[in-house]
């Protein structure tokens, strides 16, 4: 369970990107984070890891306590909190291999990581490889693989820190809507084998649907909607897409039906 009590996240520049948000994520629970761009998704998912400092508020997890000001417990929570990017930030030159061993290097010094890794860490990666297909390409160079693939890469690297949370931002943003479909099922039935946490932002309402116990409804850095993916009605995803936005969003009339919501333009 991780617990965010009142947590926000302003900017020096005076903009809030988050108002203060409290939320519960159940172990072992799928939630998928929706909302327009500049919503605060990413704020909301890097606030959980520390990767943005939060304003004001607190984080909290089983097992760990309040995470807040704890140098060693943040440690400890991001090594068993794997994040998985839009654009993989996997190392082109590369191989497939070695991109996912560097999820085995949280658990090391700097200095160590400076020797090659245990045998017992390569087998680590290498069933990490395997469980998303990829074992055939352990050695191929990153960028010799597809956009699907690579994005596997990044799973399998988020697999290796051997995780109980799964932090994923836009992860299918980038792909084609059938490779984008099979790379979400893929990542939704690795965490309900291992029971893992995941909080994942999509811009595709037909994925959150299909995948989600839950969704959170994000709209100018508040929750607007928290409920099963089931309960996202028309009126719901206007709440969501249509509350007034300093950005720029497509309007509801001009989509031909909620099903084929395509990714909005990117900030
Ligand atoms: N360093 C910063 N200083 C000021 N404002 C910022 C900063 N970083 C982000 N923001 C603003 O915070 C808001 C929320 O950004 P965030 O990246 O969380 O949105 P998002 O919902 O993830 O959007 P997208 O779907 O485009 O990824 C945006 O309006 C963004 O411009
Ligand atoms: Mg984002």
């Amino acid at each position: 369970m991780i617990t965010l009590e009142q947590v926000s996240k302003g900017y020096p520049n005076g903009f809030v990107a988050l108002k203060p948000t409290s939320l519960c994520f159940e172990k072992g629970s799928f939630t998928v984070l929706l909302g327009p761009s500049g919503a605060g998704k990413s704020t909301l998912l890097r606030c959980i890891n520390f990767l943005n400092t939060p304003s004001s508020g607190t984080v909290s997890v089983e097992g760990l306590g309040l995470l807040n000001g704890n140098r060693v417990l943040l440690r400890s929570h991001r090594r068993r909190t794997a994040m998985i990017f839009q654009q993989h930030q996997l190392i082109d030159r590369y191989s497939a291999l070695d991109n996912v061993l560097i999820g085995r290097i949280g658990n090391y010094s700097a200095l160590r990581t400076l020797l090659p890794l245990p045998q017992r860490d390569h087998l680590i990666a290498l069933e990490s490889l395997d469980r998303v297909g990829l074992l055939h390409k352990a050695t191929e160079r990153v960028d010799n693989l597809s956009g699907g693939q690579q994005q596997r890469v990044g799973i399998a690297r988020g697999l290796a820190q051997q995780p109980t949370i799964i932090l994923a931002d836009e992860p299918v943003a980038s792909l084609d809507p059938a490779t984008s479909a099979q790379v979400l099922s893929l990542l939704h039935s690795i965490c309900k084998e291992d029971g893992l946490t995941a909080i994942v932002s999509l811009h595709q309402v037909d994925l959150a649907r299909t995948y989600a116990d839950r969704v959170i409804g994000l709209a100018n850095g508040e929750v607007v909607f928290d409920g099963d993916s089931q309960a996202l009605t028309p009126q719901i995803l206007e709440t969501i897409y249509h509350k007034p936005h300093n950005q720029a969003v497509q309007p509801l009339s001009s989509l031909p039906s909620w099903q084929a919501v395509q990714p909005l333009a990117e900030a």
